[in-house]
């Protein structure tokens, strides 16, 4: 089989779930590495704006290796969670992940996409994705879907990469799009996944665009914050009561 790499700002499924099942081995290693153990903060700060309760039923959209819903669930000793991924072996090592840290009573990954949700309406209290919803073709049915699984009054949090602006902004642009490239192709084997990462942010919408879109999907009382100057952003928007 030929290796395939998604097209930014169109990604097909296929090419998406082939990508993710290549760099699997070495994802959370480079995620470390190239945010310089950042992304760890990041997820923490997502979890910290969901202000989830101790019971609560949590999703995690584009779960990978499960990292998101490992911070979460370690906020409610009686909380419980599902994860999705189109990616087998991401999902592999999100399972594993949720073992060894005693968690697997309390978390269930499946393979699904976030297009199509394999659950029923209404099902969660709250919802996650971390730099997922960049790589899903149809982020209108994403949203949507969210939306539907999400129980009255529930809340969903977005993380995700954006492109700071100014001398910072071109400083680090030079980073994302020539020396991570360059290194996450030296450490996985996989230059194109590693260059498709800064192209895609690139084509993504900005985080006014991002919100509008969540409004436009039902959510209401939708903010959101840039972290780290403007790398990343959360969003977040409630499901009406
Ligand atoms: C960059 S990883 C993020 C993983 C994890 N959320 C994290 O914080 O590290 C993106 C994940 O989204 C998954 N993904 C992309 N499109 C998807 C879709 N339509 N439905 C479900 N999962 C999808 C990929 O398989 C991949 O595991």
């Amino acid at each position: 089989m030929t290796a395939t790499t998604p097209t930014p700002g169109a990604p097909e499924k296929a090419a998406v779930r082939s990508m993710f099942d290549r760099i699997a081995p070495r994802y959370d290693l480079l995620n470390r590495v190239l945010s310089v153990g950042t992304d760890v903060r990041w997820r923490r700060r997502a979890v910290d704006f969901l202000e989830v309760g101790p019971e609560a039923r949590i999703l995690d959209l584009c779960t990978g290796t499960a990292d998101l819903l490992v911070e979460a669930l370690g906020r409610g000793p009686r909380s419980s969670g599902l994860g999705v991924d189109l990616s087998a072996a991401m999902l592999r090592r999100g399972a594993a992940k949720l073992r060894r840290r005693g968690l697997g009573g309390r978390a269930r990954l499946v393979g699904g996409d976030g297009e199509r949700l394999p659950v029923g309406d209404g099902r969660f209290d709250a919802a996650l994705v971390a730099f997922g919803i960049r790589n899903v073709g149809d982020v209108k049915a994403a949203l949507a879907e969210v939306h539907r699984a999400l129980r009255p009054g529930g809340r969903f949090v977005v993380l995700e990469f954006s492109l700071p602006a100014g001398l910072f902004g071109r400083v680090y642009r030079l980073y994302f799009s020539r020396i991570l490239p360059l290194v996450g192709g030296l450490v996985s084997g996989e230059r194109s996944a590693y260059s498709y990462l800064p192209a895609s942010v690139a084509g993504f919408p900005t985080p006014k665009e991002f919100g509008a879109l969540m409004e436009g999907a039902g959510f209401v009382a939708v903010r959101w914050r840039h972290l780290s100057g403007g790398i990343a952003c959360l969003h977040r928007g409630d499901k009406p009561r």
